[in-house]
């Protein structure tokens, strides 16, 4: 049958509309990875629960230089997880969750549409919540929260509901209700439907939870829960609809308002009616603006889409590199013959991949909202744009503060040009950045990471790939800064105690400072400097 450029273009949007993209955010321990693989269970991409673990150890036996990963028993690389659910069609950007995480992390969030927010019901908002929170709120993406581990004593969902409005200046709509905490957690009122679910608890975690429905008068609830705690809930509820927010979906697309689910992961209390709230109200693919002000609509039949994480070597059979892109608009095939504009030419996209941990899987073809792991052995790097004709490019994507910073040597001479070259491939990946020194003349570079854990990978790269050994010596700075401005001014600022001029290596002048307290000082005192937390790649 010829397709009929009409139906084609009605296919394209209907491929687009089904599509849920998004990333969970979280503090490491709130229960991400349970919920990932509860979503799976409920999307039925795995039979059993537990294949993601399964998963991470089969990921580390197939690579090498992750080794690393494994005796610290964390994972540092982040996969995509797409499966269908109902009419839809997920993608879940898995991104790393430790403490030491990287810039990796952080620029997944660029590649997603919204973002689950999963806090522990007894610790609510912790340190890495807000700050990854604080990347997806600079997007503007919407944001929908799952309070975990509501099997457990948790804090009231009224104070916890207070602090993510408190914390996060964002307005919250409990969409379920939980009836009790800890070994009194009996289940959820759903808002939504105006049903109770009852969950039963059975041998849970590998199996989707059996639930029993009723409605809020119904008086059978009064034997189930007491008529006490029935009395309560029933009263919560109706203070909730007199003094609470009202549910307003505009203001959740525009990440002024975040949908709230109560539940508990493990024992897959309240997971699937998440996912059901979750599918029906996340956004599809969204437009993205090119440098030019163009807006690239998803249904766009133009194929786009941009770079936004490299990495290495995740196969010791293929030496070679995985750039994941994004597709921002039209349809991506097999074969494409794309446009890079920082090449100035055409690309061959002959080994577009699905990766689920080190699984390969070739793409046939992908829409928008959907990651396609191009292989290639470095044709690649972040933020490039990528398309069927010339649509300009998207705008650069940016770099994020580093925190910590450890002057790397090399320690023997006759290897420097290795040294050298090892540093920018990993450098180019993203994960690191690199600083000069100016006032000390040396072309020793500065590390700079999100994460330390970074520290450790780089060396670990170094000698295993470029067969290049280093020393660390760490540095007490904590904030870098790019600086423009008047030049005078920038060296006294520079010359402030406690304090390193340095550049990037595009050669943009960038001050270290050793506290918060001294860059604040430093900041509030400048004249005619702009001082700037974030660069563009
Ligand atoms: P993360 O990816 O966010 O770091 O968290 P992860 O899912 O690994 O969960 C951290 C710990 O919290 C795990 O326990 C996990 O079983 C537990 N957990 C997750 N969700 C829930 C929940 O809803 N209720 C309760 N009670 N516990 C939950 P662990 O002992 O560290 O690991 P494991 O031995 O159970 O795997």
């Amino acid at each position: 049958m010829i397709e009929t450029a009409p139906a084609r273009a009605t296919a394209l949007a209907e491929d687009v509309m089904r599509r849920r993209t998004f990333a969970i955010i979280s503090h490491p321990d709130a229960g991400k990875t349970t919920l990932t693989e509860k979503l799976l269970l409920y999307g039925g991409a795995v039979q059993l629960a537990g294949s993601v673990t399964a998963r991470r150890s089969q990921r580390h036996a197939a690579s090498d230089w992750m080794e690393i990963e494994q005796e610290r028993g964390i994972s540092i690389t982040s996969t995509v997880l797409a499966f269908p659910y109902r009419d839809y069609l997920v993608n879940l950007l898995d991104t790393p969750g430790h403490q030491d995480f990287s810039e990796d992390t952080y620029r997944t969030l660029t590649a997603v549409d919204s973002a689950v927010m999963v806090l522990d019901g007894a610790r609510g908002i912790e340190p890495q919540t807000l700050k990854l929170f604080e990347v997806t709120r600079r997007r503007r993406t919407p944001i929908f929260t799952f309070i975990n581990k509501m099997d457990r004593p948790a804090r009231h969902p009224l104070e916890l509901l207070e602090e993510i409005e408190n914390t996060l200046g964002m307005a919250t709509y409990p969409l379920n209700w939980p009836i009790g905490d800890g070994p009194d957690f009996r289940g959820v009122y759903d808002r939504v439907s105006g049903m109770v679910h009852l969950f039963e608890r059975t041998e849970h975690g590998a199996k989707q939870a059996p639930v029993r429905l009723s409605g809020i008068e119904d008086p059978t609830l009064d034997d189930e829960l007491g008529e006490e705690r029935a009395a309560t809930l029933r009263e919560e509820l109706e203070l909730l609809d007199l003094a609470g927010t009202e549910f307003d979906l505009a203001a959740v697309l525009a990440g002024n308002l975040t949908p709230v689910c109560f539940g508990s992961a493990l024992t897959n209390f309240g997971v699937q009616l998440f996912l059901d709230h979750f599918v029906g109200m996340a956004p599809p693919p969204q437009p993205q603006e090119t440098s030019n002000g163009d807006l690239i609509e998803p249904t766009n039949e133009t194929f786009s889409g941009f770079v936004f994480k490299i990495q290495a070597n995740m196969d010791k059979r293929h030496r070679d590199r995985v750039a994941y892109m994004r597709v921002v608009s039209g349809r991506f095939e097999r074969d494409l013959d794309a446009w890079v504009p920082r090449l100035g030419r055409k690309v061959r996209l002959s080994r577009p991949m699905r990766l689920f941990g080190s699984d390969r899987e070739v793409v046939e073809e992908a829409f928008a909202g959907d990651v396609v792991g191009l292989v290639s052995t470095g044709t690649f790097t972040i933020g490039d744009t990528i398309s069927d004709t010339d649509i300009g490019t998207f705008p650069p994507l940016p770099r994020f503060q580093p925190e910590h910073f450890a002057l790397l040597r090399h320690t023997r001479a006759d290897r420097y040009k290795q040294f050298l070259k090892g540093l920018s491939q990993i450098e180019e990946e993203g994960a690191i950045q690199l600083f000069y020194p100016v006032t000390t003349g040396s072309r020793e570079p500065v590390l700079a990471a999100v994460g330390a854990l970074q520290f450790d990978v780089v060396r670990y790269r170094l000698e295993s790939e470029y067969n290049v050994e280093t020393a660390l010596d760490p540095l007490s700075y904590t904030a870098a800064r790019w600086v423009s401005g008047d030049e005078t001014e920038i060296a006294t600022i520079s010359n402030g105690r406690g304090r390193m001029r340095a550049e990037d290596r595009d050669g943009r002048p960038v001050i270290l400072f050793t506290t918060e307290w001294d860059l604040r000082y430093a900041e509030e005192n400048a004249k005619e400097v702009t001082f700037s937390a974030l660069a563009e790649v």
